[in-house]
């Protein structure tokens, strides 16, 4: 048995995200991050009881041997699932649950854009921005560095942008605001919605 990357609805999300750039992304640095994982719990004959988000929320039964090697895949393959699940190329409307949500924790959704987008600005070298659940069910938006997820720190991810220069650079150099404000109509918020419902504790 072995983890598996998730499948994509969608062929293409040009032009927020060419071609080329969607195709090293999922299959190579995605699929480089499963085989990974899946080679590292492997080497410790994991018996792959668990799901990897309760793995990530338990990390304590990891041996201590491949430890970093298991933890830094495993929330390259979380972060990328997440990633990839949260993009669309079938533009929708926020559902109003969501968007009422979002009015309560940041003002408005052009606020809410406005403070994810300064966030993702903020992340210094590689790393992602998230908007969580934290346990009292509450939104708010986190940075996390290299493949760090929100699970480590006792948060619940429901999307997230990829702000590694592989997700971008192709397409928009350096200009990652671009990019930033680009991605924003491609994402699916009623998978941010259902994956919030999902949580709720
Ligand atoms: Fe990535």
């Amino acid at each position: 048995m072995e983890y598996k990357r998730i499948t994509l609805d969608y062929k293409s999300l040009d032009p927020y995200i060419d071609d080329r750039t969607l195709d090293l992304h999922y299959n190579a640095h995605y699929r480089n991050y499963t085989d990974k994982l899946n080679k590292y719990l492997n080497d410790i004959n994991y018996d792959y009881k668990d799901s990897p988000i309760y793995l990530a929320k338990h990390i304590d039964i990891l041996p201590m041997e491949n430890r970093d090697e298991i933890l830094f895949n495993l929330g390259g393959y979380l972060n990328h699932s997440l990633y990839f699940y949260n993009l669309t190329n079938k533009k929708k409307d926020i559902p109003i649950e969501l968007l009422n949500l979002i009015n309560k924790y940041f003002g408005s959704f052009s606020l809410f854009k406005e403070e994810f987008i300064d966030m993702a600005m903020e992340v210094k070298g590689s790393g992602y921005t998230f908007l969580v659940m934290d346990k009292n069910n509450k939104l708010r938006i986190i940075n996390t560095s290299n493949q760090d997820t929100p699970y480590y720190y006792g948060f619940t991810p429901i999307m997230t942008i990829d702000v590694w220069e592989h997700a971008y650079y192709l397409k928009y150099t350096y200009l990652r605001k671009k990019y930033l404000e680009n991605i924003f109509d491609i994402i699916d918020f009623d998978k941010v919605y259902k994956l919030y419902l999902d949580n709720i504790v």
